[in-house]
This record gives structure tokens, sequence and C-alpha cells, in this order.
């Protein structure tokens, strides 16, 4: 029987769709969350199983046991976590048979991390869900869990010999921060390796689950047009702009150990700056890109950076209260909510053209981007058509809150007079899509479930982007700087980094 490609898949007996064309349902499995009443859980996690189920990508022979000290039942668990899922899904479930399905296969075990008694209670409960939802002795483990804990998990699950593949796959996943610095991501790293080979561990980065972050390869080499043009001769410098409008919200603890270039720059951006940068692939097999990322992250120089902490200010017209004034927040914290680098790539391909990224909590807006800008034509030839400056040209990677790619060209109004004005060429990634908006951890919990680490951060490449900003953080924490904070929250961070590209003659451009 042949399938026609185009057809919608039949729906499953139970109401469930089946998985569109091209996709199958994940391995059978029991996915065992630790932290599995905490944020992360209850706002991605689960959210994103849910999806994954609604749309067919988990297999009916699925059970996910959350581990936690906070939840005593399976019942008081569910109705908890059903409770999240409406609240937090961006596809709040709409038929609630498939839904109670869904949520009968999932459990909870009750227990301390550090609590060898909690891996023994995971271990029979595993054996008893493994044998009812018939998940075949695959276990992928979730570590959802403060990175502090990461090592005690992996040896505890080793003690019970849970982390054996004896029958079936063992799989971890970890979710960032990998270390505070090159030192401590090497000793982590050493950690996990002690139990698990390195095909064992997926280190999450939810940017790379991000639909218009995977675009970026395709964008580059789906199309023959972009490559001949994408170095040095043509480019004439890059910007990665990851604004967010939001504060710490509640993370304050948290953010006053990681900072901005740490929370966000050593793992969001600069994976962003390997997609832009990276040398066209001979295959998409993950040792495949994880190569060609690495060889990018160890030709990368940082030959500037700024930092930033907000104070008090106004966004979107509300009053909103300066970092040190966040609740767990030190009041003369030191700590930047805001980074700019300039990055050199010491390559055929990119020497001279810097990259200039930068990131912060409560910019003027949300704002996720990439800008290529070119270089100008050689002969300003409309110069005296009363022009002025002409604005080059501009390729933009929206990646949030706008999905989309736009190309900033020129173009002659119409009239008598040679006018040249700027025009947009602009492809929205609405329009080629439907369905609900994912959090990004469904294609990487999908991806983890079936074994492929292509998205995710491999050893070599963590400590690659550590040794980027590693002597930068050093610089910062023996040198704190005395006009914190120097810059008001909606704006678009301290004058020092307008600075920065302003001694190149360049500027910041988004939107
Ligand atoms: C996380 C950081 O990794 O990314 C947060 O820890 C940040 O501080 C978040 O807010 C940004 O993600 P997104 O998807 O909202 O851009």
């Amino acid at each position: 029987m042949t399938t026609d490609p185009g057809s919608p898949a039949a729906p499953e007996a139970g109401g469930r769709p089946g998985p569109a064309p091209l996709e199958r349902p994940a391995d059978a499995a029991s996915i065992v969350i630790f932290g599995g009443t905490g944020d992360l859980a209850r706002r991605k996690l689960f959210p994103s199983l849910w999806n994954l189920w609604s749309n067919g990508l988990l297999p009916a022979d699925v059970a996910v046991i959350g581990v936690g000290r906070k939840i005593a039942s399976d019942a008081a668990y569910r109705e908890e976590i059903g409770a999240s899922v409406r609240r937090f899904g961006a596809c709040p479930p709409q038929d609630d048979r498939s839904f109670g399905q869904f949520l009968e296969r999932i459990f909870v075990v009750q227990g301390a991390f550090d609590d060898p008694a909690t891996y023994g209670w995971l271990k029979a409960r595993l054996a008893e869900v493994s044998a009812r939802h018939r998940t075949g002795g695959n276990v992928l483990f979730y570590l959802a869990t403060p990175p502090t804990a990461f090592g005690t998990i992996v040896r505890r699950l080793d003690a019970a010999g849970l982390a054996r593949e004896a029958q079936g796959w063992r799989r971890v996943v970890v979710e960032k921060p990998f270390g505070r610095d090159l030192a401590s991501a090497k000793a982590l790293g050493a950690e996990l390796h002690a139990v698990l080979r390195e095909d064992q561990i997926f280190r999450i980065d939810h940017y790379l689950g991000k639909e218009t972050v995977q675009n970026i390869l395709v964008f580059r080499f789906a199309n023959g047009v972009f490559e001949p043009i994408w170095n040095r001769r043509y480019v004439d410098h890059v910007q990665i702009t990851v604004a967010e409008d939001l504060g710490v919200e509640g993370r304050g603890a948290y953010y006053e150990s990681a900072g901005a270039l740490r929370d966000v720059v050593q793992n969001h951006v600069l994976q962003l700056v390997t997609l832009v940068a990276m040398e066209p692939l001979t295959s998409l097999a993950a040792d495949a890109v994880h190569a060609e990322k690495v060889k990018v992250l160890q030709a990368i120089r940082a030959t500037g950076a700024v930092r930033g902490q907000y104070g008090e200010g106004t966004i979107a017209g509300v009053q909103v209260p300066a970092y040190r004034s966040e609740p767990d927040v030190d009041p003369h914290s030191t700590i930047e909510t805001y980074a700019a680098v300039r990055l050199d790539i010491d390559s055929w391909r990119w020497s001279g053209v810097p990259f200039y990224v930068r990131s912060g909590k409560r910019l003027a807006r949300r704002c996720t981007e990439i800008v290529v800008q070119f270089r100008r034509p050689p002969l300003m030839l409309f110069q005296q058509s009363g022009v002025g400056e002409i604005e080059p040209n501009r390729l933009h990677i929206h990646i949030q809150p706008d999905e989309a790619i736009s190309f900033d060209i020129k173009a002659k109004a119409p009239g008598a007079a040679i006018r040249v004005e700027d025009v947009r060429l602009s492809f929205d990634y609405r329009s080629i899509g439907e369905g609900c908006a994912a959090t990004g951890y469904e294609r990487l919990l999908y991806d983890a479930l079936v074994g492929d680490s292509t998205l995710f951060h491999r050893a070599d490449m963590v400590e690659a982007a550590w040794r980027i900003v590693t002597p930068i953080l050093e610089a910062w924490s023996s040198r704190p700087a005395p006009d914190f904070p120097n810059h008001p929250a909606g704006s678009w961070g301290p004058p020092a980094a307008d600075k920065l590209l302003r001694r190149d003659g360049r500027r910041w451009v988004v939107g």
C-alpha cells in the first residue's frame, strides 16, 4: 500500500491524531523527571509532553515518573500536572479523553535526590510502570534540578543499577548551566562521564529547539544564493541581540550566581553564532554538525566586552524596580544583567568580520534577532541625487517574538527624479506553518527519545564556549563595576555598549 505524503495522518484509536508525514512516534520509554514538581517541569516539560502526545509523537507505550519531595500520590500529582498543562500549555487540551489517557501515564516517586532510598523506590516504580505500559526497559532521565544535584543523581542512579543498559537504553538529559566556568564545566563533565558514555548525555539548550533557530541551517544550505556571499568579502559584520523585557522573575538567587554572560551568552547566543558562522555541512549526522560547531567556537576570540545592570525604569508604560531591588538579590549586587561582546572569528571565511552579540534583561522590548549586514556597494552612484546616507543591505533573522526573515534593500521610489527608498522584503514564518506554538522543548524531548543528539551540546562544545567567556568573567569578577546600575530598565542597555560599535563605525540595529 502506498501513502500519500500530503494526506493528513489517520487518527489513532482513542481519537489521538497520528503523527504527520515523515514523523514517527518516539520509542517506547519511561521518562523520569527529577524536579518533577519544579517550575521547569510544570511550565515547559509537561506542556511539551502533552503537545507531543496530542500530535501522535509519543508512543502509547510511555510512562512519565516525576521525582520530587512535595507530592505524595499519583492522583494529586496528576491533578497538579493537569492544571499546569491547562495553564501554561501553548496548546491547552481540547480533547478530555485523550488528555485523560495522557494523565493516566503519569506517576510520582516522593523523595529527595540525595537520599539513596529514593532510588530504591524509583527502581521498584520503574519496574512496575514499565511492565504495565510495556516501555521496553528504555528510560530517559531528565534532570530538571539545580546543576549542583547532577553529580549526586547520576552517582545514585549508577549505585542503584539504574544507569546500566542491560535491557533497553538509558539516557540522561541535563539542563544548563553546564558549569560556571571552564574548570567547573570540565569537573561536571568528568562526573557525568564517570557513569555515562557521551552518547547517553543530552545537554539541552531550548534555543536549539526553536523553529526559527532550526531554520537557520535550512535557510543557509537549502538556498544556493546565500553561500557565495556568506563571507568576509560581502558581509560587513553580524549582530545578535537576545533582549528580554522581563526581569529575573523570582529567580534572583540563581541569577546572582549567574549573570547575563553565563545565563544566556555562553550557551544560547554562542550557539546562534555557530549556526550563522559554521562551514557548509556535508552531513546532518549529529557528529558532523557538532564538529563544525566546535571548529567555529575554537576559532572565536572575544575582543571587547561591556557589562550593564538595570536600574528602575519604565517598560511599556509600567514602572519596574531596579535589579538590586528584586527579591533574593543583594542590594549592592555587582552581577551583570546585560552583556555585549565583540567576537572575532579567526577563519578564512570570517577574518575581519566582527560578530557583535548582546543580551540583557529588562530591556526596551523582547526581541531575539540576528542581523547580517552586508558591505555597501563599491560605488555610491546615487549619492548625488539627494539620497544622502544609503543604509546598507541587511538580512534580519527574527527569532522571537516575530518569526520571520526580512531583507532590507533599496528601490527607486516612483517619480521623475531618482529617489532611493529603503524597502523590506519579508517572509513571515507563520505563513508556511500552522498549529500551536511550541515551547522549544517538544523537538528536543522527542530527539532525546529517538536518540538524536544533533540539537544538544556535546562536551567539547561546552568547553570551547566556556573558553571564550571565562576570561571576561574573570576580568569582571576581579574588578566589580563601580557604575552599576548603569542603565534604566526599558532602555537598550548602557551607553558603553553603543560605543563598542561606534568605535568601529557601526551601530546596533533591530527590527
Ligand atoms: C534561559 C535563561 O536559558 O533562557 C533565562 O536562564 C532566560 O534567564 C531564558 O529568560 C530566555 O529564553 P526565551 O526562550 O524566553 O528567550
